[in-house]
């Protein structure tokens, strides 16, 4: 099936420039990269005090800008810089930097969780397939940087494995400067760059960040059983961050004709493929092929997507658009969650009032699920948080917590203890099923949570 470019939601590059397939200059491109290619020093002279800079994310970043982007500390202030989910500890996130640099986070991890947590940083809510639309309606971006694989012979670069709200940002931006890294895969879908949208290019061969694999534990498996119980042969799936998910993808190897259309490609996915578990030969869209919006993982995942014809990445506003999603026949998407109150409300992103992560691609592809002709939604969590001291099942959801995904968006939700189907079900029916999964030291003292709300 080709793509519904028509869709206002479906913001690409191309469709962005209208030039992508008709680059302005088709001769002496490696004359025109020697002429854009700078040292990274000189490329961030670009940037001024008050600029937005968007960043792409993950293995996308752009460590040699960002290094000397934070260099030039003392000559700038109130940059604001944009980036979800960095992966690398930057410079420019520093406290001594906090006045030449605002950082905006989109996605918090370990390298600004800190800052975004102690006020040095702020925390952009959104749903990821929206991203790109808020380059395009409410964020002017003045500079775009980011990491591609090297330019090919027609004077292509490629996005590699951050296609996600690269190709968007780039379109919007002033000025683009790319970092060229042969490490960086080529990848198929939607993800190119051509070298006449490209204002400088810095060169470096730092290796693509790798992601370990997270430790399966053995609730991970049994909750892992539980949800593969419940996929059909046939399902096209989406399996989110965390070790559940991952432990989802190892017990699935025993299905067939799984098809994947998923927010991000992981190295459980090629275990799920090389087991040839995953075929794609029952996908209604995109038959055959593994479609994501961005990669993070092992080398050995890297070279897996490398060039692969089997693995399209598009951006994200189309991937997880969830009309695009619900097109799946048996979408089957399993995501985690830190806590849930009795209605099903999940508060995936906080702790609390302290940020953790983000939204992410959560309610994308749970909203994405109910629409599909026979697909399902799993939020997964173990019951207890800290060596069995919480309950991660709570009667109201911590102070200043953030709901991350509804209860009305929520289906199925899995812990070691079972299996609480919540659509359909009162509030009454989902009090009772949600303490049924909850760790037996804590379900008499929801249950009489329960009462007094007079829920149950
Ligand atoms: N109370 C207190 N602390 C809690 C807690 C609770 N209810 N639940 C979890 N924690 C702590 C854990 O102990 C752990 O702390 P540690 O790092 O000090 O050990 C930390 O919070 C993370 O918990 P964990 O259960 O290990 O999370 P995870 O790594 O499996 O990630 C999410 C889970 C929810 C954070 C992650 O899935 C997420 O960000 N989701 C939102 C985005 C998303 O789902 N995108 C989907 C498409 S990819």
């Amino acid at each position: 099936m080709s793509l519904d470019l028509s869709r206002e939601m479906y913001y690409s590059y191309a469709e962005k420039k209208k030039l992508i397939f008709y680059p302005r200059i088709q001769k002496n491109l490696r004359e025109l990269y020697k002429r854009k290619l700078v040292a990274a020093q000189e490329a961030v002279q670009v940037i001024k005090s008050g600029d937005n800079i968007v960043l792409a994310f993950g293995c996308g970043e752009p460590p040699a800008l960002l290094e000397a982007m934070a260099r030039r500390h003392h000559e700038l202030e109130e940059v604001k810089v944009h980036q979800m989910l960095p992966i690398r500890e930057a410079n420019y996130l520093n406290p001594e930097m906090a006045k030449s640099f605002r950082h905006v986070s989109w996605f918090t991890s370990g390298p600004n969780r800190q800052a975004v947590n102690e006020g040095r940083a702020d925390f952009m809510p959104g749903h990821f397939h929206e991203y790109p639309l808020f380059f395009q309606k409410y964020i002017n971006v003045d500079i775009f940087m980011g990491t591609v694989s090297p330019m090919d012979d027609r004077g292509y670069f490629s996005f590699g494995l951050s296609v996600d709200y690269t190709s968007t940002a780039a379109a919007q931006a002033r000025v683009i400067i790319l970092e060229v890294n042969p490490n960086m895969p080529r990848t198929r879908g939607e993800s190119l760059i051509h070298i006449s949208e490209v204002d400088f290019i810095v060169e470096n061969n730092d290796p693509i960040p790798e992601i370990p694999i997270p430790a399966t534990t053995e609730n991970d498996k049994i909750i892992g059983g539980y949800i593969a119980e419940l996929v059909e042969d046939g399902s096209t799936l989406q399996l989110g961050i965390g070790s559940i998910p991952n432990a989802v993808a190892d017990i699935l190897q025993h299905k067939k004709n799984l098809g994947i259309h998923t927010e991000m490609v992981t190295d459980g996915m090629v275990d799920l493929i090389e087991s040839g578990a995953v075929t794609g030969s029952k996908k209604t869209l995109h038959a055959g092929k593994i479609i994501g919006t961005f990669a993070a993982g092992t080398r050995r995942l890297y070279d897996f997507i490398s060039d692969n014809p089997l693995v399209e990445l598009y951006p994200v506003s189309y991937v997880n658009d969830p009309y695009i999603i619900g097109q799946n026949y048996k979408m089957v998407s399993i995501n985690a969650t830190l806590q849930i109150d009795l209605l099903g409300q999940c508060a995936s992103e906080s702790i609390g009032p302290r940020q953790y992560s983000a939204t992410g691609g959560q309610t994308d592809f749970a909203r994405g699920c109910l629409r599909s002709p026979g697909g399902k939604g799993f939020v997964a969590l173990h019951s207890t948080a800290k060596n069995g001291k919480f309950s991660k099942i709570v009667p109201v959801l911590q102070k200043g917590a953030v709901v991350s995904c509804s209860k009305n968006d929520v289906d199925h939700v899995v812990t070691e203890f079972g299996v609480a189907k919540l659509r359909g079900k009162t509030a009454r029916e989902r009090a009772l099923a949600l303490i049924a999964i909850a760790h037996p030291d804590f379900r008499t003292e929801l249950q009489a949570a329960a009462h007094k709300m007079e829920l149950i």
